[in-house]
């Protein structure tokens, strides 16, 4: 297992916005505890485990000590109406930096699940806090499991099984910091979220809260909405049915 070095991530992150890193070898989740303590502009918080990790829609979200690489990062200074955007940025930032870690091309699943051919590395939440002060954006990448850590059926691989190699977990996670601090600064990077998507032009059927809607997903709106026919979908679960 790797450590998680703070000092390390530090010394990466020089001249971000990134600069109030706190390392915890486990805590509840780094989400949960992010988005009611709120903080400074830049402040992350990173776990090697979580008792308590948060997925989306209400899901759980369980870890392999020492082989997921978990953080929650809170950004201020961005209107609620562009709060999407930053779960889209986050999931250009980490297609980015895995591809610069390894030898492997990522595909991204609306709205941010990373994928190495067709199966999932990383899921991402984003939350707004009640006070719509700031963003917290929690990130959760498979690095370092074998493929006994992850049943077939659940659809998901890690960076050591698709690449053959892992890298470290606290490099990795500087460079998605890095990419990001880029990323939310600019508009530039809907038209990248397109490229990378593989959900544009899949047939699919998403689930939301009161339904569901069937068909082709044709782009991806400047805001983040998934269009799939006459609809404009802002939060739902995806299949990609074909
Ligand atoms: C999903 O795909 O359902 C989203 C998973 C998000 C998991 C990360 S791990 C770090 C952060 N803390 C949490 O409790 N959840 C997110």
């Amino acid at each position: 297992m790797d450590d998680l070095s703070a000092p390390r991530l530090l010394k990466a992150l020089v001249g971000t916005r990134f600069q109030h890193i706190e390392v915890h070898p486990s805590i509840g989740s780094t989400q949960t505890t992010l988005v009611a303590e709120g903080g400074r502009d830049g402040r992350v918080i990173v776990a090697d485990h979580q008792t308590a990790g948060r997925g989306r829609a209400g899901r759980s979200w369980l870890d392999v000590p020492g082989a997921m690489l978990m953080f929650s990062l809170l950004l201020r200074g961005i209107p609620s109406d562009r709060a999407s955007r930053v779960a889209l940025a986050g999931g250009v930032a980490v297609a980015r930096a895995v591809e610069a870690h390894t030898n492997v091309q990522t595909g991204l699943k609306w709205p941010n699940d990373v994928r190495i051919g067709g199966r999932k590395i990383c899921g991402m939440i984003g939350e707004l806090a009640t006070s719509g002060d700031y963003v917290v954006l929690g990130i959760g990448v498979n690095v370092g499991h074998t493929p006994d850590d992850l049943p077939d059926e659940l659809g998901a691989t890690s960076i050591r099984i698709a690449s053959g190699t892992a890298p470290r977990r606290d490099d990795l996670c500087a460079s998605i910091l890095r990419e990001l601090d880029e990323l939310v600064g600019g508009d530039d990077f809907i038209d990248e979220y397109r490229k990378r998507c593989e959900t544009i032009g899949a047939e699919v059927r998403v689930e939301l809260a009161d339904g569901k809607v069937e068909g082709i997903a044709t782009d991806v709106r400047d805001d983040g909405a998934l269009l799939v026919g006459e609809w404009a979908i802002v939060a739902g679960d995806v299949v990609h049915v074909r």
